[in-house]
């Protein structure tokens, strides 16, 4: 019950979050104000989606400070919400009530993404295209539409603006939203909880990519899996990354996202835990991440 006391006496800091110099430094990294750090950008645009129809895995998450960490280093991207809930949208705090032109406009309806993608506010280079409650019915709607599968690649690709990324954050279903994305897409980023039932599932998951890819999109590659929510603590985490890590070699990102609380509040504040704290093991971790991302991005190893 050691880690009992520890949290009462140090209420507002993780046990493993760093020591405030080195904090300050990571922050002024990873805020870059002056612009100075850069991540390199790709030559070609690299669309990513999200995936793993498990919820609450940290797709939304990765998805958010990814996106924020490649736009605070000069990187120009965009994220596609493609979640009924809009997690991805309360996340980046971009408009996303009822109402509001969204993905769904585009899927169903031929709107051009540019006309509902909204900037993000505090974050130059990064916008977001929202999704609304009426994604809920798209699911169904688009069972009946010409092209079904395709309607998201359309729509993307028939954006007048250059982007150095594209994240597109699935919701947590196999369906056709998930099916518009892997057809979208050129590569598949998947988050992996470090929790027992870690694997479980994902059998069906490199499934669906399978068959979208002898059918749809021949090229798409499982490019990138990403650790999240690790608790270094248990000794079930370790063996949870080792299990990944034997399994998919070196797909899986040397970073790993840690537990930590600031990251799970940073939502409720309408920001990435990159400018809510970004001294805090969160913010560095994902820092991280999306560096080894944007390397993989130039050295045309991954991407
Ligand atoms: N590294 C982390 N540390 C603590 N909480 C996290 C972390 N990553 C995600 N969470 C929290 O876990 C929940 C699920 O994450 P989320 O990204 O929404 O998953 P998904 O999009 O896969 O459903 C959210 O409440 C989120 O704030
Ligand atoms: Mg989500």
């Amino acid at each position: 019950m050691t880690d009992a006391y520890v949290s009462r006496e140090t209420p507002t800091r993780e046990e493993d979050d760093p020591p405030l110099a080195m904090e300050a430094l990571r922050a002024v990294q990873i805020l870059n104000p002056s612009g100075v750090v850069t991540m390199p950008r790709p030559d070609h645009t690299r669309i990513m989606c999200v995936a793993n129809q498990k919820g609450g895995v940290g797709k939304t998450t990765t998805t958010v400070n990814l996106a924020v960490a490649l736009a605070l280093h000069g990187n120009r991207v965009l994220v596609v919400d493609l979640d009924p809930q809009g997690n991805a949208s309360t996340g980046l705090n971009v408009p996303h009530h009822a109402g509001i032109p969204d993905v769904y406009d585009c899927l169903i309806d031929n709107v051009p993404l540019s006309d509902v993608a909204q900037a993000v506010e505090g974050i130059p280079n990064l916008w977001c295209v929202p999704a609304t409650i009426d994604l809920a019915g798209a699911e169904i709607e688009l069972v009946s539409v010409v092209a079904r599968e395709s309607r998201l690649s359309r729509a993307i690709a028939a954006h007048p603006d250059t982007f150095d990324y594209v994240f597109i954050d699935c919701p947590p279903s196999l369906g056709l939203l998930t099916v518009n994305a892997l057809v979208a897409a050129q590569e598949v980023l998947i988050p992996i909880q470090c929790e027992y039932y870690a694997l479980e599932g994902l059998n069906q998951l490199i499934n669906n990519i399978n068959l979208v890819r002898q059918h749809l999109n021949p090229t798409l590659d499982v490019s990138t899996i990403l650790l999240t929510m690790y608790d270094r603590r248990t000794r079930l985490a370790d063996a949870v990354e080792q299990d990944v890590r034997n399994h998919f070699g070196d797909k899986v990102l040397r970073a790993v996202i840690p537990r930590n609380v600031r990251v799970s509040e940073a939502p409720s504040y309408g920001q990435s835990v990159m400018t809510y704290d970004p001294g805090s093991r969160g913010a560095t971790s994902y820092f991280e991440a999306a560096q080894e991302i944007a390397e993989h991005g130039v050295k045309g190893g991954k991407a």
